[in-house]
């Protein structure tokens, strides 16, 4: 995945923000990439917040982790502070903002709510980049859904996929796109898909904004 955000732009200077760092798989191999540049990750889990801050801003205090209590009913459903409240126009300016594989794990009006403060975040640099990784789907059947477990939700138009057990969200990419543009994104060029596989769980896609 490095690999790609080097393909969408990441520069070794750059000052970047990941959303939902977990445990550090992007941070980790970053450390030898992100040079001259800074690195804040930011999550919902303080237990992976800790251990990121343990094992790699220890080595490179360039690399921060910082946890916010923000609730989700699957990482940290006792959060004190609603996703909707969660603010993000108080950051320093970042050039480059990754967020792979949380989407799969917020309802659609959070997903907006959080490309609005992207948007205002990224207003303050004129370059900065947005790379959002994914379940995307071009078209399906609620038969097929529901044989993955993932049973069909209408918003507005369309039609977005939910399965219960793990709280992943899978959305209609014709949508997505239309949820970014409202947001004031323009897509930087077509949605990548990672995997090809049939199932709604492997249909992992790149969507680069600025
Ligand atoms: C599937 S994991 C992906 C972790 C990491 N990005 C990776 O690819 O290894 C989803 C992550 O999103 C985090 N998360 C969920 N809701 C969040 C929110 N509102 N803000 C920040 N992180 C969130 C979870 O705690 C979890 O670490």
């Amino acid at each position: 995945m490095v690999e790609e955000l080097i393909e969408a732009g990441l520069k070794p200077h750059d000052r970047v923000l990941e959303i939902g760092c977990g445990c550090g798989r992007i941070a980790g191999p970053l450390l030898d990439r992100l040079t001259r540049g800074f690195y804040d990750g930011l999550d919902v889990d303080s237990h992976a917040v800790a251990w990121c801050r343990e094992n790699i801003q220890s080595l490179n205090p360039r690399f921060r982790f910082h946890h916010a209590d923000v609730r989700n009913p699957f990482f940290n459903p006792k959060g004190s502070l609603s996703p909707l409240a969660h603010r993000l126009d108080g950051l320093e300016p970042k050039d480059f903002i990754v967020l792979i594989l949380v989407f799969p794990h917020l309802p659609p009006h959070v997903v907006l709510h959080y490309l609005k403060e992207l948007r205002a975040l990224t207003r303050q640099t004129p370059n900065a980049r947005v790379f959002i990784s994914l379940l995307l789907f071009k078209s399906r059947t609620p038969e097929l859904g529901a044989q993955e477990g993932f049973l069909p939700c209408r918003r507005d138009d369309g039609v977005f996929y939910f399965e219960q057990s793990h709280y992943v969200f899978a959305f209609n990419e014709a949508e997505f796109l239309r949820w970014c543009r409202s947001a004031g994104f323009e897509p930087a060029g077509p949605v990548k898909y990672l995997r090809h596989g049939p199932r709604l769980i492997d249909s992992e896609a790149i969507v680069l904004l600025r």
